[in-house]
């Protein structure tokens, strides 16, 4: 078996969609593969209940109950470990890993990012790529490294930058891609072995 276990802090909008393309496109059947648990760094997270309602193993990792990034990340592997994961998927996780919590998940951590990496790295990228008069924006789906925002780009998806955009609208049109992405690049990993 493949267990897959995806860490989010909010909405988990791409966690739906991935367990959800991992149901229709069967890759338990398929591969072997199967979305196992949710861990969440938010108590308050609304992608947890929504992933309680799907039967899923939901963990609460709350980094506000930890001294320091050390003891929060070794709670988290703790946590993410148990279930034996072939992959660990970032999705609208929102706290800096350390660089042992990356090395000891090298080759099985992917994350997807707001924007059309290598532009925009960090947060408030809709915001960015306004201000910056860019054309385009978009959302890629990469492997993590220890520099953050880094690491091998898996798939990329671009969107228009309209006139008038809000980050918030950006955001919203930038969002329904990632929901195709993530899910595109995950099943690619999975059907290469
Ligand atoms: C997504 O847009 C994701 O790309 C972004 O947070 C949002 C989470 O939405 N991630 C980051 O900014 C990572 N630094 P979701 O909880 O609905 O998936």
């Amino acid at each position: 078996a493949r267990p897959i276990v995806i860490l989010i802090s909010g909405s988990g909008s791409n966690m739906a969609a991935l367990v959800e393309a991992a149901r229709h496109g069967r890759w338990a059947a398929r591969f072997g593969a199967g979305v196992v648990a949710v861990v969440s760094n938010r108590p308050g997270a609304a992608g947890l209940a929504w992933a309680r309602e799907q039967g899923l193993a939901t963990a609460v990792v709350d980094h506000q109950q930890h001294a320091d990034r050390e003891a929060f990340d070794a709670a988290l592997m703790a946590a993410i470990d148990a279930h034996r994961p072939a992959l660990v998927l970032l999705a609208g996780f929102m706290r800096i890993l350390t660089p042992g919590f990356v090395r000891h998940y090298e080759g099985r951590l992917l994350n997807i990012h707001p924007s059309l990496l290598p532009a925009f790295p960090g947060l408030k990228t809709h915001q960015r790529a306004i201000e910056t008069g860019c054309r385009f924006a978009g959302a890629t789906v990469h492997r993590v490294t220890a520099e953050l925002d880094h690491g091998e780009y898996l798939e990329q998806a671009v969107v228009p930058v309209l006139p008038g955009d809000t980050p918030e609208a950006l955001a919203a049109r930038v969002l329904t891609q990632e929901h195709l992405i993530y899910p595109r690049a995950v099943e690619r990993l999975l059907a290469a072995g």
